[in-house]
């Protein structure tokens, strides 16, 4: 009898143990395959800068050609598509830089359904089952979009060929509504009231041993899948302190739970569609003079075609010595500094600090293929400061450039 006590307390334990080591494994292997995303979403977006930057560049020199306007807007098309994975690798690492606005969950979710709903409508039926209360959660707009965007199209493919079903669904839950539906994610529910976003098909459903993985960066089981979509999602539901959970039956369907904590003041911005606002390159003064601080030839190149184009000087530094050596050389005539972030032996964030100590005004570009997030430099105080990540078109970089150039009377 003792005997027979002293096994099963062994092999409990012993179990304990090889959970706890599958656990750890886990999680080391997951925070691996998270560097290796971000180091190639780095490199990859250094690249796109060339072949972004360059195309934007073109389509502005093409207005005459209509038929070579078409071919540059296909090539924009599928650089825009990369781009888009290496956002999505980048929003991996969940060190991400955020937007934060006060917005209305089921209002966000509606407007990125949109964006699918002609190829949605033709797999599949879609119910809509929302809150008629706002449901205000503090949230970078562009990345929600991303996860409802993702979460839709795992639903689609999971239809195979036959026609789907899929409700979509947007409410509010207090934590003890939240602990009976018994999601595995109950650690994670912290706060007292969160806004949801359900959405549940009824396509091929997901065997439990593959629903341990697909989290993961790089797990797909479909042909030509990436497997980068959820673990965007789960990157992207971190940073707002909310939670994922999935539950799923073979042959039946899945339903992934998503809760984001529930703001009480209901002060909702209503420009939805404004993230792009228009500006104007004449609003900068001619006769700028750009310091281009940048070792990565091709965006150096792209930058001072971009810089040419809208009639602007620029002098180029390799380094960031080079680059502070220009600066005290020129500083009566640069308008502004184009710094890249990652530079060899003086990095650009000693660099910035090292300009920002001489001139506290000077209006600083800084880029990276890097998000800001990543590079953990806070500029939030800063307003003569800004972030632009590569890859970047030749109006995003007009834009940025607008927000630290003052233009007004009282610089003239
Ligand atoms: N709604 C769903 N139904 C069935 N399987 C799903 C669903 N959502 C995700 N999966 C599984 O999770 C895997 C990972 O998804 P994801 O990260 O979006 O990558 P991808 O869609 O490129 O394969 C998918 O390959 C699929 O096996
Ligand atoms: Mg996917």
């Amino acid at each position: 009898m003792g005997i027979s006590i002293d096994v099963t307390t062994r092999k409990k334990a012993e179990n304990e143990y090889k959970e706890w080591l599958h656990k750890l494994e886990q999680s080391q292997r997951l925070e691996s395959l998270g560097l290796l995303a971000s180091s190639i979403a780095h490199d990859f977006n250094n690249i796109l800068q060339g072949v972004i930057g360059n195309i934007s560049l073109a389509n502005e020199l093409l207005s005459e050609n209509p038929q070579a306007k078409h071919l540059v807007l296909r090539a924009q098309d599928s650089a825009e598509k990369a781009a888009e994975i290496t956002t999505q690798l980048l929003s991996y690492s969940g060190k991400n830089s955020c937007e934060k606005k006060m917005i209305d969950l089921t209002e966000t979710v509606r407007e990125a359904y949109k964006l699918v709903e002609r190829l949605s409508a033709k797999k599949a039926d879609i119910r809509f089952d929302v809150s008629l209360r706002p449901l205000p959660i503090f949230a970078d707009i562009r990345k929600l979009r991303q996860v409802v965007l993702n979460l839709i199209t795992n639903a689609i493919d999971s239809f195979k060929s036959k026609r789907g079903l899929i409700y979509i669904r947007t409410y509010s839950a207090t934590r003890e509504e939240l602990l009976d539906l018994n999601l595995e994610v109950i650690n994670e529910i912290r706060l007292d009231n969160y806004a949801i976003f359900e959405i549940e098909d009824n396509g091929s459903g997901i065997p439990a041993n593959i629903l341990e993985r697909i989290f993961e960066p790089f797990f797909s089981t479909k042909v030509s899948g990436k497997g980068i979509g959820l673990a965007a999602c789960q990157g992207i539901i971190k940073l707002h302190e909310g939670f994922i959970g999935v539950s799923s039956t073979v042959g039946s369907g899945t339903s992934f739970t998503i809760g984001l904590p529930l703001q009480s003041s209901a002060e909702i911005a209503s420009n939805l569609n404004s993230s792009t606002q228009l500006s104007d390159a004449k609003k900068l003064k001619l006769n700028s003079n750009f310091l281009i601080i940048e070792d990565e030839e091709i965006s150096s190149n792209v930058c001072t075609s971009m810089l040419d184009h809208l009639e602007f000087k620029s002098t180029l530094a390799k380094d960031g010595k080079t680059g502070i050596q220009k600066y005290l050389e020129f500083k009566s005539e640069i308008t502004c500094v184009i710094l890249d972030v990652s530079l060899p032996e003086i990095d650009g964030i000693e660099v910035y600090s090292m300009i920002r100590k001489l001139d506290g005004n000077i209006p600083i570009l800084l880029t990276s293929g890097y998000s800001l997030g990543q590079i953990s430099l806070d500029i939030s105080a800063d307003t003569q400061t800004t972030f632009l990540q590569k890859p970047y078109t030749m109006k995003q970089l007009q834009d940025s450039l607008n927000t630290i150039i003052k233009t007004d009377g009282a610089n003239e």
